[in-house]
This record gives structure tokens, sequence and C-alpha cells, in this order.
């Protein structure tokens, strides 16, 4: 074989090479233009022959050179950007979705109570879920044999110290600390030792008012509440009272609204009489203000406590409460604001 056929084919299996990744481009230097590889197997040889066939040779031998080394040179630059440009980063797109919670419905709901007793000068106070006797019954007038300390009812820690059963433990915390103009609302959690069903649970949550002033009447607490009904469930919504018992209030009362889920023309929700109870109230007893250091020839006021659940029961048309604490996202996710 002479040197123009060897030049010939060397070029054409070069130019037939596949070049798939810089893997590939890295084989064909060593293969062809590495001082092993064929380029310089062919200079060797080329070196051998006289110098009349050198000058002829010289330039094909030279061409093949200048061929390898171009395409060389070329694949490497392409496979170089392709790994440039996966490395490359768009800042112009739009970043992944980053998926953000919502709010719990009770949390929804409280809040919105909140904001409506809020702007009627009310603001938030918390106290410990962990109560002593004297905090949950006794300061709030509970007589001894009261059944509401029964265990049926209380969860004991130890003697004289349970979960709280109401939030009204908080308005003594409140009185005792303070002296009225008092004008509070206490949110938070409650237990009690019932059977839990879809109508009860071991605990729930409720929100207490607390408004004690000089000359404070049960007609200022109709007003507040029927302003808190109609901002919370619309201006169609009637309210009344029933005549109630609680050892902490005097009179006491439990409200009712119209049945919201049949608009008051009797229901499964309402029993038929178009009527809901959302809450007990009443005017604070004197002992209770006794007890707290607040002069109840010179002071009286309201309180009223109400469950978040069956508000925002009411409200979503929810019908099982166990629901609220189950964390079944398909049901949480349907609540934004
Ligand atoms: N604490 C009472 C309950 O849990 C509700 C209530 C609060 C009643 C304030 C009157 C006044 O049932």
């Amino acid at each position: 074989m002479n040197l123009d056929e060897e030049i010939l084919i060397i070029k054409n299996k070069a130019a037939a090479e596949n070049f798939s990744n810089a893997q590939n481009v890295e084989e064909f230097r060593i293969k062809y233009i590495s001082k092993k590889g064929e380029m310089n197997v062919l200079l060797e040889k080329f070196k051998q022959l006289d110098n009349e066939t050198k000058k002829v040779a010289g330039k094909k031998v030279n061409e093949l050179k200048q061929f390898l080394e171009n395409l060389w040179e070329t694949q490497k630059n392409n496979f170089e950007n392709e790994v440039e440009n996966t490395q490359k980063i768009d800042f112009s797109l739009p970043s992944n979705e980053q998926k953000i919670g919502n709010r719990h419905p009770l949390k929804l709901v409280e809040k919105q109570m909140v904001e409506i007793f809020n702007r009627l000068g009310f603001t938030v106070e918390d106290g410990p879920e962990i109560e002593s006797d004297w905090y949950n019954f006794s300061a709030l007038n509970f007589p001894e044999d009261h059944p509401a300390r029964d265990m049926q009812d209380t969860f004991f820690i130890e003697n004289e110290i349970s979960l709280r059963t109401h939030t009204s433990s908080v308005q003594v915390r409140i009185m005792e600390n303070n002296q009225p103009p008092i004008r509070v609302i206490m949110p938070g959690r409650v237990y009690r030792n019932e059977a839990i069903s879809a109508r009860a649970h071991c605990f729930f949550h409720q929100i207490e008012g607390l408004y004690i002033d000089e000359k404070v009447s049960f007609a200022d607490l109709k007003q507040t509440l029927f302003h808190f009904v109609n901002e919370m469930f619309g201006e169609d919504i009637k309210i009344r009272f029933r005549a109630s018992y609680f050892p902490f209030t005097e009179v006491s009362a439990e409200m009712d609204i119209t049945c919201i889920l049949c608009n008051g023309k009797g229901c499964n929700v309402c029993k038929q009489s178009g009527w809901v109870e959302i809450m007990g109230c009443g005017m604070v007893d004197p002992n209770v203000l006794k007890n707290c250091n607040i002069d109840p020839e010179k002071y009286s006021g309201f309180a009223f406590g109400m469950g978040i659940e069956r508000i925002t029961m009411l409200k979503y048309d929810i019908k099982d409460l166990r629901i609220f604490s189950q964390n079944d996202i398909r049901f949480l996710r349907q609540f934004s604001e």
C-alpha cells in the first residue's frame, strides 16, 4: 500500500467516526492524533521516504493532519458547549410552586369572631389549660357539691388540679388582676370527660366574653351579641334568649339564633324548631365579682361563652365534630381565606 492510499483510508475512517459524547471525542484524539495515534504512525513512514517523494506526499500528509485536528477541534467544542448548556440556569423561569398550608377551619372562624369583637373594643386574653379548682370552679361560685365538679365531666390531674372545662376560668384571672372597665374576649381549648360522638368530644374550643363597667345591663349584653350574630351570620338572623342557669351568672340565659341551615323553616339540625342554641350568657354574679375583688355595688357586667366548633359547624354545614381533629387533608384543603 502506498502512502496516498493510506492517507485516503485514514481520512475516510476518521470522517465516518460517530460522536455522541465527550468521551467519543477523547477516543478520537487517542486513536488518530495522540503520540501513538495513526497520524504519527503515518508520519514515521513519511520520514522514511526519499526526498523526491516527500515533496509530493508532504502536502497530502499535512492536509490529513489538518483535517484530523480540525475535526477533533470542532467536535470538542460541540460537546463542551453541551456540558455548559445543561449547567446553565435560566433565571427567568418561574420557580416551583411552594405548597403552603391554610388555616384550620376552627382558627379561621375564631379569627373572624375575634375581629368582630375587636371592632367593639374587646381585647384578647388567654389563660392556662391546666387549672386549679379555684379558677375553674370555686371563684366562679360553683357550690361544693355541684355536679359539674363530678368526675363525669372533668379530667382531674390531681387533687384540685384539672384540665379547664370552660374558658370562664380566664374571666377570674382577668378580674383578679384588673379593675373595670374590663372588655375582653378569651378564646381557648377546653376539656370535658365526655364520650366522643358526632356532637361531643373530649376537647373543644370556646370563646369567652367579659364586659364589666359601671351600669352595664342586660340590654348591653343583648345588643353586643345581636351585633355579633349579624356580623357573623348576616342581617336576617334573629336571636332569642331562654332563661337558664350558670353558677357564675345571675340572670343566666341561653341564646338561640335562627337556624341558618334552613332559614328558620325547620330541619334536622334545629330539630324542626327553626332555632339553634349557640351560647350561654348572663350578668356576672355579684359573688364572682366579690371573689375577684371587684366592688359589686359599683360595677356590673355581662359574660358569655360559646363553642367555636358549634359556630363553625353551622357556618359550613359540618355534621360531625370529630372531623376537626382527624387531620384529613381533603377536608382541611377546602378552607382558605
Ligand atoms: N362557661 C359556660 C359553659 O361552658 C358558658 C358561659 C360563659 C355561660 C359565660 C355564661 C357566661 O357552658
